[in-house]
């Protein structure tokens, strides 16, 4: 399977600003890589319409755990469809720290969006306080057991995983690939316990300051199958070298 780069770009781009990337993105993307792109929620339909042509695919970086009704100012798995996108980001640290969200909530989050068919990447990771005592591997299983509890996966591939340690995003600081692997190692025997059918090839992604100069080191880990990327994603040129394989 290819290795796929995600591109979270957070709150970030204007209108133009997203329409010069694609332009430039398009002119010299291989598919020798996966890459998919969310942006903010309101620019889906245009990056859907700018990627049309490309296996290129558009999602969000969340989504309500409800279906429709009195919610105001949350966005629904069906408006996210309608609007062009297949996948979405759940669980990011950004979205568990400044929005409160739980893995209770997530788990439910989830449920909604895969049973709309939408593809969901999952976010866990632990703070540098829980890594320098040792907690990592605690932390992360108790993320994947509350947020994975009762799920049905009728397709692995619609169920991603994204480690992404909290002390490395955004901080230029990077796990080792050491480190990453070993978290993804254990992450891939949980999966294979809870789905025995599916887990095992679920796609389990490295996120945390994934730039140019350290992916190549980190995708070629047996158990990193592609990365999740904030900063490194906003310009095309940097996102193209990530989606290249050398
Ligand atoms: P970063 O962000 O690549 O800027 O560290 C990653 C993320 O938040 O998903």
């Amino acid at each position: 399977m290819k290795k796929l780069l995600v591109a979270n770009w957070k709150m970030n781009k204007n209108m133009q600003e997203c329409s010069e990337f694609a332009n430039e993105f398009l002119k010299r993307f291989s598919h020798q890589r996966e890459a998919w792109i969310a942006p903010q929620a309101l620019h889906i339909p245009l990056l859907t319409h700018l990627f049309k042509n490309s296996h290129l695919k558009i999602g969000a970086q969340n989504i309500s755990e409800f279906n429709e009704g009195a919610y105001t100012g949350e966005t629904s798995s069906r408006s996210l469809i309608d609007a062009g996108g297949s996948f979405v980001i759940l669980g990011h640290s950004e979205r568990r720290q400044y929005f409160g969200e739980t893995s209770t909530k997530l788990n439910a989050k989830i449920k909604t969006a895969l049973s709309q068919k939408l593809s969901v990447i999952y976010c866990v990771g632990e703070t540098l306080k829980e890594r320098e005592s040792k907690q990592t591997l605690a932390i992360v299983a108790n993320q994947l057991h509350q947020g994975l509890n009762d799920q049905n996966i009728a397709d692995a591939q619609n169920l991603i995983i994204a480690y992404e340690p909290i002390w490395a995003i955004g901080t230029g600081k990077t796990a080792s690939p050491t480190e990453a692997q070993e978290v993804h190692a254990f992450i891939r025997e949980i999966l294979s316990n809870k789905f025995p059918y599916s887990g095992y090839g679920m796609r389990i992604l490295y996120g945390g300051s994934v730039k140019p100069d350290n992916v190549e080191e980190l995708l070629s880990q047996k158990d990193i199958d592609g990365a999740l990327v904030g900063g490194a994603s906003l310009k095309a040129k940097d996102f193209l070298t990530l989606c290249f394989d050398k």
